[in-house]
């Protein structure tokens, strides 16, 4: 097997300077968990049919599946089914997988001793649980392995174990050690992929974080690559569009404003901002007038819904307009956004929008919590759960996404 030079260093550091923590944060497809994988199978190989306990611990068990044991399997070269402990046997010891994203997942580890762990996202996974499994390898010789992507520099894992790279046991031996990779890192990639995933990654923070692995906080203006003179069209230029599929975005709003917008895909897959509907101090009754117009114009189209109130969302039904709960996921929702305004795929009817055209620059991060700050964001969040939620089932048929 062929490893990258990155990787064969990972790789001769794990062999030889022997640390009990390893990490390897960086960018997306860089090959961190391909060299985990197998660092790991080699530590447990070591304890051959001593009936051991090892962990490996994702946010959830079908991540853990889905970027872990199918990659496993690939190397043993057999199939790996997990019992209803969700443990395996593998080279005569038991590998246990535990999902370690909430906050009482630590206690899944509690009272075990392991000789190893093999920690998948650790950014995803709680701090609690990273550290109940860091302190449950306590069998001699264990070893621990964290991969992750970048996120907030003030993030746990960053201040608690890559800032202490190098660090030593009072016995001498190395305590952890970091190692940080790029996407260029990875030179199994075809060029072509690369270069596809550099011009769709949206520029600032995500460039930072996906394409150069840096822990950097998101900063200023959160749609950085909006460009009046590339997104604005008239409604004269868009009457020549060939639209194959209308969706709307809701996001329900008293005090802020609440949002309805009609959203268009036309047959090369562009979308369009076709309709926006923002008003402040407005009922649930005028909400529904405003679908009805809608449903008129354009047919019974799905309305994709904020979920923050469900008794709106349970009189849309009533009212027999297709209302479906939106996927709120904010950082990933904005990137997909933002990765569309990148690719010049999302355009806007400039004639029907206002709130828009102010919001899409005073809509910012706040570069203490990794969030938008909750202003300026109404018809955006509309936006944004149309289009996440609507791109759903191919984001996983295109990209596998981790997360979908
Ligand atoms: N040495 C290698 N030889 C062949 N293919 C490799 C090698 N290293 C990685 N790959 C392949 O490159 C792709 C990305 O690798 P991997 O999943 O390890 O990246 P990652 O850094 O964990 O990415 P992510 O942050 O997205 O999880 C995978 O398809 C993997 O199989
Ligand atoms: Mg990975």
């Amino acid at each position: 097997m062929n490893l990258t030079p990155k990787q064969k260093e990972v790789m001769d550091s794990f062999i030889k300077e022997n640390p009990k923590i390893l990490l390897a944060s960086g960018a997306k497809r860089a090959g961190k968990t391909f060299v985990f994988v197998l660092l790991f199978l080699m530590h447990i190989a070591k304890y051959e049919g001593q009936g051991l306990s090892f962990i490996i611990g994702g946010a959830t068990q079908a991540s853990i599946r889905r970027n872990i044991l199918n990659d496993m399997e690939s190397v043993l070269g057999k199939e790996l089914k997990l019992n209803k402990a969700n443990a395996v046997t593998v080279f005569g010891n038991k590998l246990y997988c535990f999902d370690g994203a909430n906050a009482d997942a630590w206690k899944k580890a509690r009272g075990f001793t392991a000789a190893g762990a093999l920690l998948n996202e650790g950014t995803a996974l709680h701090d609690s649980f990273v550290k109940e499994v860091i302190s449950r390898c306590s069998y001699k010789g264990a070893r621990v392995l964290i991969d992750t992507n970048p996120e907030n520099p003030a993030h746990s894992v960053k201040t608690d174990y890559i800032d202490k790279d190098g660090q030593m046991l009072d016995n001498g031996r190395l305590n952890i050690r970091a190692f940080h990779f790029t996407l260029f890192d990875n030179i199994y990639l075809d060029p072509e992929y690369v270069e596809s995933i550099i011009a769709s990654t949206p520029t600032g923070m995500f460039t930072d974080r996906d394409i150069h692995g840096q822990w950097v906080s998101a900063e200023g203006v959160i749609y950085k690559d909006f460009r009046k003179d590339v997104h604005y069209i008239t409604a004269e230029q868009f009457e020549k569009v060939n639209i194959v599929k209308y969706f709307a975005g809701v996001d329900w709003g008293y005090e802020h404003f609440g949002s309805i917008v009609v959203m268009g895909i036309d047959d090369k897959g562009n979308i369009y901002l076709i309709e926006e509907h923002a008003k402040q101090h407005e009922e649930i009754d005028y909400w529904v007038k405003v679908a009805k117009g809608i449903k008129e114009r354009y047919g019974n189209i799905n309305f994709y819904c904020d979920t923050a109130r469900p008794e709106h969302i349970e009189r849309f039904r009533r009212e027999r307009f297709r209302a479906l709960n939106a996927d709120k996921a904010v950082v990933s929702g904005i990137e997909e956004v933002a990765r569309l305004f990148k690719l010049n795929k999302l355009f806007i009817v400039s004639d029907n929008v206002k709130r828009f055209d102010k919001e899409i620059y005073l809509y910012v991060w706040n570069e203490t919590t990794g969030e938008p700050v909750k202003q300026w964001d109404d018809v955006l969040d509309a936006v944004r759960y149309a289009i996440y939620t609507e791109l759903k089932p191919q984001r996983r048929r295109d990209r596998g996404d981790k997360n979908a």
